[in-house]
């Protein structure tokens, strides 16, 4: 962390080498996230048809549109990068979207509970989301890549945005809804 917050200060750093470690390790985990992206686009639409309540499947259908804009973004990025655009088999975005699919098997269709769920499971995504372009802005700073760094952090603002509205509706409605509900 330490050597990440000194180049914070350091706007001006020259572009990297072509082929230099740093730049390489961070292309790869530009491929990882394009990869973790296309498989949020596929799994929003399946949350937003299991969900119950009309807020929950209203956020998923935002981010679904956002997710959209976010790969495009990515697209540019590897354009900036000089990069074909290509993913890269994520395991812990594979391992996430999996458990998300478990919880609709194992909960009921129409209820609080399994909203709950979802919005546990969309979070988890989030989060991994915030850390990882989070990280990739300032890898992207770090490297000289100013632009590239403005991209990240767009879709670093909407992915921070929608943990925030997920957490509003668990808090408004959801959670206190599955409460009175039966086991
Ligand atoms: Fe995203
Ligand atoms: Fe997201």
């Amino acid at each position: 962390m330490k050597a990440m917050k000194q180049t914070a200060a350091n706007q001006d750093a020259p572009k990297s080498q072509d082929d230099s470690r740093l730049r390489k390790f961070f292309i790869d985990e530009v491929k990882d996230i394009y990869w973790a992206e296309k498989h949020i686009l596929k799994a929003l639409p399946k949350m937003k048809k299991a969900a119950a309540c009309e807020e929950l499947q209203n956020a998923f259908q935002t981010h679904l549109e956002q997710t959209e804009g976010q790969i495009e973004r990515l697209d540019k990025v590897f354009e900036l990068l000089n990069e074909k655009a290509q993913g890269k088999k994520c395991e812990a975005m594979e391992g996430i979207l999996k458990e998300g699919e478990s919880i609709i098997d194992e909960t009921e269709d129409g209820t609080a509970t399994r909203d709950v769920g979802l919005i546990l499971a969309a979070q988890k995504v989030e989060h991994y989301e915030i850390s990882t372009y989070g990280g990739l802005a300032q890898l992207a700073r770090t490297l000289g890549e100013d632009e590239i760094a403005e991209l990240l952090e767009e879709t670093l603002e909407e992915e921070k945005e929608t943990d925030e509205i997920l957490t509003g509706i668990a808090e408004d409605d959801v959670n206190y809804e599955a409460v009175e509900e039966a086991a």
